[in-house]
């Protein structure tokens, strides 16, 4: 294991900077110590705690921590009722994990194109893709862009659909006052480790309904009855019954005690990304390429991917060749993301072609993200700012 550490860590240069990476504090190293000496490892008492800040935090009552976004998405899917011959439609400009939470469930895909400009799921391609079949909407708050969720749940309401909240980018997100995660029937987040919370890996559901959530608890522990973690406790061994056909995808209190203090700086590391996120956006206004649209008024932005786009006719570079350069200036960058129907998989399985997705394929295709943790220093800002330019310019001025 230590050669394996050592050959990956021989990897990243010294002064690269890496995408994503977190800010993690003394509080998060001294939690898990703390857990890893109380010899209780497992779900426990610290995930207890995370739920209840959790849903402290998003001003609801009840949360279930899981060991990631995906497993809250198929869990919140399977508890929503939807099963084989159902549909459940999602966005084409995002992680592939949204869209195999639908297909893990035993439900199918459909995917309606995003808004050019807000790059979130466009609720009138929404209305367009609706069938005898369509049992949900999945939508995906993009970057941390709050949907336009007056109309989406006007139109689940319409049609009896259930919302069910990819919020993986969205732990900060508000629309018209009302927090991500709470519009639909249920609310999926992301703990990973790029996230603006992170525990490594994990996640969180929310739902509307208090039975949900005790569902979606036991579905995380193998459908085991009702606080089955609690079977080791002091309380002294209780007997447990399997109920359902349930799952292993229950949070340690070793990830559960990272996130604790990591919520507990969740608005101050907010604001930091705001700042750098405003630093970009003056920083790049006069180069030839996209910068993010304005926040809409009344919501709220998590601000957790700054994406430019590079359009070669306009940027007189590819997107690749941009990827390419940044890296070469030690700027780690991401792409999120290329549109779903790219990928062979769901070409092959649902004959699913990009160009059906137009505003997805050209914006998957243009797509940088540039590093936007709340770890950046000024100088890692500027550094960032300084590779832009420097490669934008050089290719536009060739
Ligand atoms: C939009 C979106 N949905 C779902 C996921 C899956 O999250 P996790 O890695 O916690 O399973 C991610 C993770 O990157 C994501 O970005």
């Amino acid at each position: 294991m230590g050669e394996l550490t050592n050959r990956r860590e021989a990897t990243v240069r010294d002064n690269f900077l890496i995408f994503g990476s977190p800010a993690i504090g003394e509080e998060e190293i001294e939690e898990v110590i703390k857990t890893l000496r109380s010899g209780w490892l497992g779900t426990g008492p610290k995930v207890a705690r995370f739920e209840s800040d959790f849903a402290a935090y998003k001003g609801v009552e009840h949360a279930a921590a899981v060991n990631s976004c995906t497993a809250a998405l198929h869990l919140s899917i399977l508890a929503a009722g939807i099963g084989p011959g159902d549909e459940v439609i999602t966005t084409p400009l995002t992680f592939c994990a949204t869209v195999n939470a639908i297909i893990h469930a035993g439900a199918t895909p459909v995917l309606a194109d995003v808004d050019a400009k807000t790059m979130n799921i466009d609720p009138a391609q929404v209305e367009a893709k609706i069938s005898p079949k369509t049992r949900a909407i999945l939508p995906v708050h993009f970057a941390g862009r709050a949907c336009d969720m007056d109309a989406l749940v006007e139109i689940a309401q319409r049609h009896g659909l259930k919302i069910i909240e990819d919020c993986a980018h969205a732990i900060e997100t508000e629309y018209k006052g009302k927090k991500a995660g709470t519009f639909g029937d249920f609310g999926c987040f992301s703990f990973y480790v790029t996230k603006n919370v992170i525990t490594g890996e994990g996640g969180m559901v929310l739902a509307r309904r208090e039975e949900d959530i005790s569902r979606i608890k036991v579905l995380a522990l193998h459908g085991m009855s009702k606080d089955a973690w609690k079977r080791f406790s002091d309380e002294g061994f209780k007997h447990y019954q399997v109920v359902e056909c349930g799952f292993k995808y229950n949070m340690m209190d070793v990830q559960a005690a990272i996130g604790i203090h990591q919520l507990a700086r969740v608005e101050q590391n907010w604001l930091r990304r705001k700042a750098v996120w405003e630093r970009y956006n003056e920083a790049f206004a006069d180069l030839p390429i996209g910068i993010p649209a304005p926040v809409e008024p009344n919501t709220r932005h998590a601000y957790h991917l700054y994406t430019v786009l590079v359009d070669e006719t306009r940027a007189g570079l590819s997107r690749d060749r941009f990827l390419d350069a940044m890296t070469a200036q030690n700027i780690g960058v991401g792409v999120h993301y290329l549109s779903i129907p790219e990928h062979p998989y769901y070409q092959q399985t649902y004959g699913w072609r990009p160009e059906d997705y137009p505003n997805a394929m050209r914006i998957g295709r243009q797509t940088v993200s540039l590093p936007l943790s709340a770890k950046l220093t000024d100088k890692d800002v500027q550094d960032v700012i300084t590779a832009v330019r420097k490669v934008i310019l050089a290719n536009a001025n060739a």
